[in-house]
């Protein structure tokens, strides 16, 4: 294996900066130069595979994580029989943490075939102690554990790894410390997130985000202006805005949105997510104003019930909730609205179902994510008396699929047979002659194209409806 002894190591480690980026850029050399030693006695490269789970914040985590395994010489590739591997994991729903164990059971078998393999989890089910200790007892053969907080910190953990061979595992319970400037390896050369904040505040009651990615930080306006300036001038069109809460961005979130779009080379500014409490009218106006701005504001509802919304900890009622829908849609023309909804929330009943369904008939929602409560430990739903019974909150979960299903038809109908411009994001990965992106409104539109025009804005007449997409004309 790869261990250096440990005299050798104490003297690495004696001359790594204290502060950052430097002290990691300096264990990402060092890493590097372990494995290029090894790659060689291989005669071969060493590969990497990241694998996101969750959201947005996660995916852009991981182009950082990615940025760091290339950096020391890690050729990327999709299959999990490399040569590291890393879960960037989600702990939004059990689901998510029932996957990550599942696949975990795999890697086993094809760590035993590759001596060389080393495993790797982070993200945030890696911040609830109990998981980290079911691993650390039941999964030995993960190498490597960090947390939501020391994303950064890869390179370092690895050196350690690398010089030892002995289990490592790293997690701060939090931090107000924002590390940056670290390489980054994006997916796609023409469009990325930028974190505008980190962490979450607003603990609705059934979510265990704030636990698991901490505080509400706000980064300063001039990073990120200064980030997007540089993506900007390596080719990058389009940029999503990242925040658990954009609208309660410390630093005025219209005002840095206007600068984000006068920025040269962004053609289009995305935003994720907008909390219903603080979406202020300055917002609307400055969607309504740039162009640039994405027709697309994704607005979770999470219940229509005023009662339940009380109980969720999510500071408007039904009301608050449509009468905002409503100024959205008569100020900015073309705006799409999508939304996130939960069924089955503990003391749910019938009535407060059917005012969910209510709101949904109303603001005819051009798409929505549809989820099923799932019990989370830590969080104050959890200790809430009438947890819904499974087959109830499956039975209103369809109901409510099919009404939100039904609506988003009936919204892209609207825009058929008009003309609309297209980021164009790849090929159909059915079918290689046809091309796949997005419009403004975040509708996916297919249309036989040629490759070249991957990564830029084509004027496509969307020729059918198809439910969630359309089939359109390259003009
Ligand atoms: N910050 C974002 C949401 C992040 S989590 C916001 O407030 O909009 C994404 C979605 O997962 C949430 O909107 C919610 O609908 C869903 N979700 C969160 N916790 C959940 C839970 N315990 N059970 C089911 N769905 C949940
Ligand atoms: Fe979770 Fe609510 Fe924060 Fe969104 S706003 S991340 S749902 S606590
Ligand atoms: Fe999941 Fe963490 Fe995002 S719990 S939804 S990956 S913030």
């Amino acid at each position: 294996m790869y261990y250096i002894d440990e005299e050798l190591k104490q003297n690495i480690l004696s001359e790594a900066p204290s502060d950052e980026p430097a002290r990691q850029l300096f264990f990402i050399e060092e890493c590097r130069k372990i494995l290029s030693e090894r790659a060689e006695e291989l005669k071969r490269h060493l590969t990497c595979c990241v694998n996101t789970f969750g959201c947005q914040m996660n995916a852009k985590d991981s182009e950082k994580l990615l940025g760091i395994l290339t950096q020391i010489g890690y050729v990327p590739v999709e299959t999990e029989d490399a040569d590291f591997v890393l879960y960037n994991t989600c702990t939004v729903r059990e689901h998510a943490n029932v996957r990550v164990y599942g696949r975990l059971g795999v890697l086993k078998h094809s760590k035993d075939k590759n001596p060389d393999m080393i495993i790797a989890l982070c993200g945030c089910m890696m911040q609830e102690e109990q998981v980290v200790e079911k691993i650390r007892k039941s999964y030995r053969h993960v190498n490597i554990i960090f947390g939501t907080h020391n994303v950064y910190m890869l390179a370092e953990l690895l050196f350690d790894y690398l010089c030892t061979g002995i289990n490592r595992t790293e997690i701060l319970k939090g931090t107000d410390r924002i590390v940056e400037e670290l390489p980054s390896e994006r997916k796609y050369p023409f469009k990325c997130g930028i974190n505008i904040m980190y962490g979450c505040n607003n603990f609705c009651s059934y979510c265990i985000v704030p636990y698991v990615r901490g505080r509400e930080r706000s980064r300063r306006r001039e990073d990120i202006l200064r980030e997007i300036r540089n993506v900007a001038a390596q080719g990058v069109i389009e940029v999503m805005l990242l925040g658990q809460n954009v609208n309660s961005y410390e630093y005025d979130f219209p005002g840095l949105l206007e600068e984000v779009c006068a920025i040269d080379g962004i053609k289009r500014v995305r935003f994720m997510t907008s909390h219903p409490k603080d979406l202020s009218d300055d917002l609307i106006r400055v969607v309504r104003d740039n162009p640039k701005i994405a027709r697309h504001i994704h607005l979770p509802l999470q219940s229509g019930s005023s009662r339940i919304l009380k109980l969720m900890n999510r500071k408007y009622t039904k009301e608050d909730y449509l009468d905002l829908a409503f100024r959205i849609r008569q100020n900015i023309p073309g705006i799409a609205l999508t939304t996130d909804i939960i069924v089955g929330f503990p003391g749910e009943s019938e009535e407060d179902f059917i005012e969910t369904m209510d709101v949904v008939e109303q603001v005819r929602f051009d798409s929505a994510f549809t989820f099923i409560y799932s019990k989370r430990s830590g969080t104050a739903a959890a200790k809430m008396a009438d947890q819904v019974p499974k087959d109830v909150a499956d039975e209103r979960f369809g109901r409510l699929l099919a009404l939100c299903q039904s609506c988003s038809k009936e919204q892209t109908l609207k825009y058929q047979g008009t003309t609309g411009e297209v980021l164009v994001e790849g090929t159909n990965a059915k079918d290689p002659s046809y091309l796949s992106g997005r419009l403004s409104n975040n509708s996916i539109v297919h249309f036989k194209g040629n490759s070249g025009l991957i990564g830029k804005m084509a004027q496509v007449r969307l020729d059918e409806a198809k439910g969630f997409y359309y089939t359109g004309t390259l003009l």
